[in-house]
């Protein structure tokens, strides 16, 4: 049994797309949610896990079509944006769930950030990736 969990997850609160409908879902991704709730599903079985948020340095707009189009262009140029430093004692992690949405059929920029700043060797990672319903390409 892993010593040291992290979950680190990125996310975008604000504007998505429901039913081809934009609606503001407000301040918290599905991701967070979905991380937070891993992090208390692991606590009810006495298992304690940190949570740790991956953010932009410039945060996505919160409208979804100026998401869409930055998020586009980073796609496009393999961007790594860059992003905020930690989590704190990151060396003595040995389990890390790694929580973003399919952007784009992939990778968010900033997970890509995150992956290339953080030293992945000895540690299990087990992703987990919200969605609007399509596949990875
Ligand atoms: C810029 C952008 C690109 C997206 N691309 C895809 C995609 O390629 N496939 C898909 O199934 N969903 C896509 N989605 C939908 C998100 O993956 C989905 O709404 C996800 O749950 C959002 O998580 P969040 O609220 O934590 O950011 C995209 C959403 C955004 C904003």
């Amino acid at each position: 049994m892993p010593k040291n969990i992290l979950i680190a997850y990125f996310s975008h609160g604000g504007e998505n797309l429901v039913d081809d409908q934009i609606v503001d879902l407000g301040d918290e991704g599905n991701t967070k949610i979905a991380a937070k709730k891993l992090a208390a599903l692991l606590g009810e079985k006495g298992i304690k896990a940190n949570l740790f948020e991956i953010e932009p340095l410039i945060p996505y707009d919160r409208s979804y079509e100026g998401t869409l189009a930055r998020s586009r262009q980073e796609y496009q140029d393999g961007a790594a944006p860059l992003i905020n430093d930690g989590p704190n004692g990151y060396e003595a992690y040995d389990l890390i769930f790694l929580g973003y949405p399919n952007w784009w059929g992939t990778i968010p920029a900033p997970i890509l950030s995150f992956l290339r700043d953080h030293d992945l060797k000895g540690k299990t990672i087990i992703p987990f990736v919200t969605h609007g319903g399509q596949r990875f390409l």
